[in-house]
């Protein structure tokens, strides 16, 4: 993937709100903001990890990509077509093109089905191979490809291992040849080898055959090894995105400081699960060592390091500040 691949997905403006149940009869509307004006993009055969602690949004904004939820507000461009103003068949001509790999393949696996029949559907929906026989013989490969066997095509989710049952589950997303894959903690459910297994069949699937992958995870050691650009999310909003490598081993943002020093994972901390964050302010203000009065008084603007690509949400950068408080860096030279 070279930094000027042509754009395969681009979210501009995403805002997503949930009712809150349980409130007054009369009383105004009570919501949750789950994702709060993120934009981004994702180039064609590019990995972006989305990284951000339990309740960030990550879930959230993973299935708005997908069209499996609505936005409140914003858009989703595919391949330059505007998602959010499809439905019916509209979608569906679409959807071949953009497949989920779940956190838990167990719950996304029809139980009754052999895995043959769950591999071998997509291409049914999509019309892709009507000639049976030769559907058959595209299942074993694509069996073959995640590393089952044709023997497995008659076996059922449950006589599979979690790593097995996640290796049918991305045969059946990439049956119909997807431009792009938004995996969901595709691994966190599996043990380290299993899980280093699949995260290489990830890495293989977009080397050889190019598929785009928005790569959902709390584990930044995987994130590193997998993705090109990394996206940190808190609370609902992007705080950082750029190369994985400058935003990782040079992070800006406090809040991404703050991921990179500590040693326990993302999900020990704090969760906002139950907190509105439509904020007005930045939302690392109440937990931020380093805010200053600019940071009471408005949303910080976004600042792109033009050469890489790299964009950060902090009046610290504003101020240059931030380059103050490590070694100065090329990388960071561009940015204030
Ligand atoms: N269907 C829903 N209804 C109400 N609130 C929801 C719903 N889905 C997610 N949320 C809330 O939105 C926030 C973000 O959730 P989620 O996207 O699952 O985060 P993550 O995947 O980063 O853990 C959480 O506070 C969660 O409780
Ligand atoms: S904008 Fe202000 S409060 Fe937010 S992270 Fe930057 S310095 Fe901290
Ligand atoms: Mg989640």
């Amino acid at each position: 993937m070279s930094p000027e691949s042509p754009l395969l997905l681009e979210a501009r403006g995403l805002v997503r709100e949930f009712d809150l149940p349980g409130k007054r009869l009369f009383g105004p509307r009570q919501v949750l903001t789950a994702v709060s004006d993120v934009s981004f993009s994702i180039a064609k055969g590019e990995i972006l990890g989305l990284v951000g602690e339990s309740g960030s949004g990550k879930t959230t904004l993973g299935r708005l990509v997908m069209r499996l939820l609505d936005p409140t507000r914003g858009k989703v461009f595919f391949d330059g077509t505007d998602l959010t103003a499809l439905s019916g068949r509209g979608l569906r001509r679409h959807r071949r093109r953009f497949q989920m790999v779940f956190q838990d393949p167990y719950a996304s696996l029809n139980p009754r089905m052999r895995v043959g029949e769950i591999v071998e559907e997509p291409l049914i929906i999509h019309d892709l191979v009507p000639d049976k026989t030769s559907r058959r013989e595209r299942v074993s490969g694509l069996l073959e490809r995640v590393g089952l066997s044709r023997h497995d095509l008659e076996r059922f989710p449950r006589e599979f291992s979690g790593g097995g049952r996640q290796r049918v589950g991305i045969a059946r997303a990439i049956a119909c040849a997807p431009d792009l894959l938004v995996a969901d903690e595709p691994i966190a459910s599996l043990d380290l080898s299993i899980g280093a297994q699949i995260i290489n069949l990830f890495s293989s699937l977009n080397e050889k055959e190019g598929m785009s992958v928005l790569f959902i995870s709390h584990d930044l050691s995987v994130v590193r090894y997998i993705s090109d650009r990394v996206a940190v999310l808190y609370r609902g909003r992007v705080v950082e995105v750029g190369p994985t490598r400058e935003v990782l081993d040079d992070p800006v943002h406090p809040y991404t400081r703050l991921l990179m020093g500590r040693d326990a994972p993302m999900d020990a901390g704090e969760t906002s699960d139950g907190q509105d964050r439509s904020f007005e302010l930045c939302p690392f203000l109440a937990r931020c060592p380093e805010a200053r009065p600019a940071c009471r008084e408005r949303m910080p603007e976004r600042f792109e390091e033009h050469e890489s690509g790299r964009q950060v949400f902090c009046h610290l950068v504003m101020e240059g500040s931030t380059w103050k408080t490590s070694a100065p860096s090329p990388s960071r030279q561009g940015i204030a």
